[in-house]
């Protein structure tokens, strides 16, 4: 299946950040980014330190209401042909994902093959060679995606991934240092981008119901689509 393809089981310890009081140091709204989503920075993305907040600036990207209720409609109903047949798996210990079921698509209806098109415009450069297959995520309620990266050979240096039915929040671990994290509110509807370094150096995963708290807020987790785009390597 395509996710064996996808992931590389780099997972690492993850511990959990229960406790609001850990959420201390807010990401600060970033001046210098322009456009009229700037001052929104600060309301998706929150993490252990300015440090690593600096790090990852400029290779995350959350943007919310990226589609309407329409839209998110519109792109349900396509894939939910495809993932109806399918069984949540989640006895698989050594998996990355808990809790899901999932399909690919190449071919899309108007209304949605439109929408991937502004995902692709926003995401990729213009020359990227992209993965054919859009590959859709079936979290169920008490799914969840441990800490992994995806396949350095198989997918290249940008992913962008719509949320439908659910928010939920996206940590990213640095590889290397695993006392630091950034999480990401991915509000329902929103898209979400990891380029180079939040790629490749960091490791994501969605949270557990139980953990999902963003900047010490819960964010409740029901059944969530994820509708996820990738290039190729170079
Ligand atoms: C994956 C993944 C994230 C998401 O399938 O490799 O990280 O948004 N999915 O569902
Ligand atoms: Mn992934």
């Amino acid at each position: 299946m395509m996710a064996l393809l996808i992931r590389v089981s780099k997972q690492v310890q993850r511990k959990s950040f229960q406790n609001p009081l850990l959420y201390r140091l807010s990401s600060e709204c970033s001046a210098s980014r322009k456009g009229p989503e700037s001052k929104e920075e600060c309301k998706w993305m929150f993490g252990s330190s300015q440090d690593i907040l600096a790090v990852v600036r400029g290779h995350v990207e959350v943007r919310q209401n990226f589609i309407s209720e329409e839209e998110e409609n519109e792109l349900f109903k396509e894939v939910e042909t495809g993932l109806r047949k399918k069984r949540y798996e989640f006895d698989h210990w050594d998996d990355a994902i808990h809790g899901y079921r999932e399909t690919e698509r190449l071919q899309w209806g108007v209304t949605c093959e439109s929408i991937l098109r502004r995902v692709r415009a926003v995401a990729f450069p213009e020359d990227s060679p992209l993965l054919g297959p859009v590959h859709v995520l079936d979290l169920d309620k008490d799914g969840y995606i441990k800490p992994h990266i995806d396949s350095v050979k198989f997918c290249g240096s940008t992913i962008a991934g719509l949320s439908l039915l659910s928010d939920s929040v996206m940590r990213l671990t640095p590889e290397n240092k695993s006392t630091d994290w950034v999480d990401l509110l991915l509000s329902r509807r929103s898209l979400y981008i990891l380029r180079d370094d939040a790629r490749f150096k960091f490791t994501h995963g969605i949270l557990k119901d139980e953990e999902s708290f963003f900047s010490g807020q819960k964010v409740p987790r029901h059944r969530r689509i994820s509708v996820i785009c990738r290039n190729l390597p170079v």
